[in-house]
């Protein structure tokens, strides 16, 4: 079994983004800059944000926090979003989800300019995935493609079988590895929570992607021998022996799964760390755009 390291191939990824940061900054050119809108002071929210901006620290970019209270209303929220898009010196941006209730997350996704969603997360950028048009990829898809590629685990002709259809990893997930791409050509079954007897499915799969946010929900005995397991869950579970009161999980029961796996991702220091160092790859991206 090999363990995919997320954390030291996320490593590599800003150890190559920051060298062309150094190269932009030899040659004069514009230093990439994220800005992230955070609302309300969620624990896990903030943590991921946190992260976020040291990591553009890391990599030399420019970086900007927002900070807004749990009670801003839709139209402040499209306010701050209004400004960011007319900021010239502000290269992409992001907005942490979930939003409370009480803001339409569709219509701010909508209301942030295609080129400066470095999540990937706007229709336009959608569209242009679907159709393999140049753009903005969602960053956790693209840090698992990264993964599968650097790792070199081929995907042509696999039967890959996604747990969960979220907007930001499931569905995309399937469309991007159903693709004529290096990473693609897969025969890709996306399924969810009304999938019918799904053990069926993933007894079958090569390759698992487990993204429904369930934790320890994948086990042993419903996967092959020799199966690649990518966990995308991360939840956090009451644990009174940690300092902190709690321990992260992902989907996918390591213990059980691992004994049959051929590549399994761990939780932490697998995908998640990708995410963010595909943000900054993003950003990047946006800048060698103009
Ligand atoms: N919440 C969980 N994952 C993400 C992400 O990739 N981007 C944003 N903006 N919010 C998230």
């Amino acid at each position: 079994m090999i363990l995919i390291d997320g954390k030291a191939t996320s490593e590599q990824i800003k150890k190559e983004i920051a060298q062309e940061v150094l190269l932009r900054k030899e040659k004069g050119l514009k230093i990439p800059h994220l800005a992230a809108i955070i609302i309300g002071n969620d624990g896990a929210s903030m943590t991921y944000v946190n992260s976020k901006v040291k990591s553009c620290m890391q990599v030399g970019f420019n970086s900007t926090l927002i900070e807004l209270p749990e009670n801003t209303t839709e139209e402040q929220l499209l306010h701050e979003i209004n400004i960011l898009n007319l900021d010239k010196d502000i290269d992409g941006f992001i907005v942490q989800l979930p939003l409370p209730h009480h803001i339409d997350e569709q219509k701010i996704i909508m209301a942030i300019d295609p080129l400066k969603d470095v999540d990937g997360f706007h229709p336009v950028n959608v569209g242009k995935m679907t159709l393999e048009l140049p753009t903005l990829l969602p960053a956790t898809p693209y840090g698992i493609m990264e993964l599968l590629e650097r790792y070199q685990i081929s995907t042509s002709g696999k039967n890959i079988v996604v747990i969960g259809r979220s907007h930001i990893v499931g569905r995309p997930m399937s469309i991007l590895l159903s693709q004529k791409r290096k990473t693609g050509d897969a025969t890709v079954i996306l399924t969810h929570s009304r999938t019918q007897n799904l053990i069926d499915y993933t007894q079958k799969a090569d390759i698992i992607i487990a993204a429904l946010g369930k934790a320890e929900f994948l086990t042993g005995e419903m996967v092959k021998q020799g199966v690649v397991i990518i966990d995308v869950g991360i939840t956090r579970i009451e644990d009174n022996s940690k300092k902190q009161g709690y321990r992260l999980a992902g989907d996918v029961h390591f213990e059980s799964v691992s004994k049959k796996a051929s590549y399994i991702t761990p939780v932490p220091g697998g995908v998640g760390p990708m995410t963010i160092a595909m943000l900054l790859k993003n950003t990047l991206n946006t800048c060698l755009m103009k």
